[in-house]
């Protein structure tokens, strides 16, 4: 990978949706800030315009229609040989909504990274804003980490946090959370991409030291 004398880490997206965080790494990348090949931006759902934005900027786009396939196992394993033949050095999970089966995990172990909505370990799966307003949270934010078998679970790298206002609704917290969310993926990418953050054996190295808790940013 990028250290001088290797190539570039090649990157693969998974998205389901609207792909707002794979335009701010498709920036990233294009304002030289990322330093990866992204060879592809794969979408479980046709109609998701994170499509449009790669093909806008002429990276190789694939559907694996999910409605198209006669049962999961059928499709996991189509998303498992197409990245398989691209052979990544990374997998980013961009607001992929599909969770992936323990097999794909075991597979690409170490090479999988994930981005949710919530300062995790709270608030793993959907509707996080909601619930951080349900239950009247000071604090949100969102985590990158690197991805298991269990859902939302494995080590987190870093967060990026912002308090929740008395006027905050669902949707003020999405924009405010996401706003945050395209600074720390593009920081992880850029370390992982300069072989400075590893996953070994359920433990996270940065820069060769164990990173025994995530990096915070706080919204200033
Ligand atoms: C982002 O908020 C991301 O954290 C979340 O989906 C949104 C995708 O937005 N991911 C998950 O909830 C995964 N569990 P985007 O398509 O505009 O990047």
């Amino acid at each position: 990978m990028a250290d001088g004398t290797q190539s570039k880490c090649r990157a693969v997206c998974l998205i389901s949706g609207s792909g707002t965080n794979l335009q701010a790494i498709i920036e990233n990348i294009n304002n030289k800030s990322l330093n990866i090949d992204l060879i592809s931006v794969i979408s479980d759902n046709p109609m998701a315009k994170g499509i449009q934005r790669a093909e806008k900027e002429g990276i190789d786009t694939k559907i694996i229609d999910y409605s198209t396939f006669e049962d999961r196992k059928e499709f996991d394993k189509s998303v498992e040989i197409q990245i398989l033949d691209l052979d990544p050095d990374l997998i980013i999970l961009a607001g992929y909504m599909k969770i992936l089966d323990t097999n794909f995990c075991n597979i690409f172990s170490g090479k999988i990274l994930n981005i949710h909505p919530s300062l995790l370990p709270k608030y793993k799966g959907l509707n996080t804003h909601q619930k951080v307003i349900d239950n009247n949270e000071k604090y949100h934010g969102a985590s990158v980490h690197f991805v298991v078998p269990e859902l939302d679970d494995g080590p987190v790298i870093i967060q990026y946090q912002c308090e929740v206002d008395k006027n905050d609704d669902h949707h003020s917290l999405q924009k405010k959370v996401l706003q945050g969310e395209y600074i720390i993926y593009s920081k992880a990418l850029q370390w992982f991409s300069e072989n400075r953050l590893v996953f070994d054996s359920g433990n996270i190295f940065l820069d060769g030291e164990a990173l025994l808790k995530p990096r915070l940013i706080r919204k200033d």
